[in-house]
């Protein structure tokens, strides 16, 4: 299958078919989501905590991204690519960003980039992005990368003032040419009104059902317990158990090593030749 496009997207949104996001961080998680038809793979910069152990995702380094970057993409051969630029790598000017989002896409081959917030310095920013081309989605309501200014990780939208900041950041985001946005960690209702008064695709996590889409953190969706904390949030549902079941295969293959289980003598190895053998009888 051809690999899906910005216009696939926009066709689905129009059909009011869901657009399914997961994120990937490497070949492996990359290939499972291209192999169960999913819309857009994004490389979210959560990998910092669930793949590479970080307290914060503001330590992600932007190198570090493109290792991951490159990796996903050659596993993945039918989603739209989306990246996160991380912290640091946009924020100074636009030249930087686009400096920045011109090098995940030359050196990691994917197609779009994703930035956190509505405000009046990233506007001019998603701008210049979208100008050249580049597909950008926007981040709303809990933005990680802000999570020191946020005190923590706690739902958004809470309050009148702030719930008409992130409806007024995504009509401006709209404005600026981004093809998507995600709605983070905000109730239920105002993502709903979001996305009825908007004309792009809305992508919630932790938004409630009616949004455009739905994106949630591979690791999550498949319960690799991958935070240090192993905490779940609310709103993850854990499709699978893949620690335990990681946990379990790996017992069971020290306990076969230490008592001779395997390998086997015929199915995992191999014969030698006659002349060889009588070499080092
Ligand atoms: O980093 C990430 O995984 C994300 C998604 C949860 C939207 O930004
Ligand atoms: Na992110």
């Amino acid at each position: 299958t051809a690999r899906k496009t910005v216009a696939d997207i926009n066709r689905f949104y129009a059909s009011s078919k869901p657009i399914t996001v997961v994120t990937a961080h490497d070949f492996i998680t990359a290939k499972m989501v291209d192999h169960a038809g999913i819309d857009i793979c994004l490389i979210g910069d959560s990998l910092a905590n669930t793949t590479l152990g970080l307290d914060d995702t503001n330590e992600l380094e932007f190198q570090e991204m493109l290792y991951h970057v490159k990796s996903v993409q050659r596993g993945n051969d039918s989603s739209l690519i989306v990246a996160d630029l991380p912290f640091g790598s946009y924020e100074k000017s636009s030249e930087q960003a686009l400096d920045t989002a011109m090098t995940i896409i030359k050196h990691g081959k994917i197609q779009g980039v994703k930035v956190e917030g509505g405000d009046e310095f990233i506007l001019p920013t998603v701008n210049r992005l979208t100008t050249v081309g580049i597909p950008v989605m926007g981040h709303v309501g809990l933005t990680p990368q802000k999570h020191n200014a946020l005190g923590g990780y706690r739902l958004q939208g809470n309050s009148v003032e702030n719930a008409v900041s992130i409806y007024k950041q995504c009509l401006d985001l709209q404005r600026a040419g981004v093809f998507s946005i995600v709605l983070e960690c905000i109730p239920n209702k105002l993502a709903q009104y979001i996305t009825e008064n908007l004309s792009v695709p809305t992508i919630g996590i932790g938004a409630g059902p009616f949004t455009s889409g739905q994106v949630l953190v591979i690791s999550d969706i498949l319960g690799m317990k991958s935070n240090k904390e192993n905490h779940k949030p609310k709103f993850v549902r854990a499709y699978e158990d893949f620690y335990t079941k990681g946990v379990e295969a790996l017992t069971s293959y020290g306990e076969h090593v230490e008592n001779a289980q395997f390998p086997d003598v015929d199915e995992h190895g191999y014969k030698i030749k006659r002349d060889v053998f009588e070499e080092f009888k």
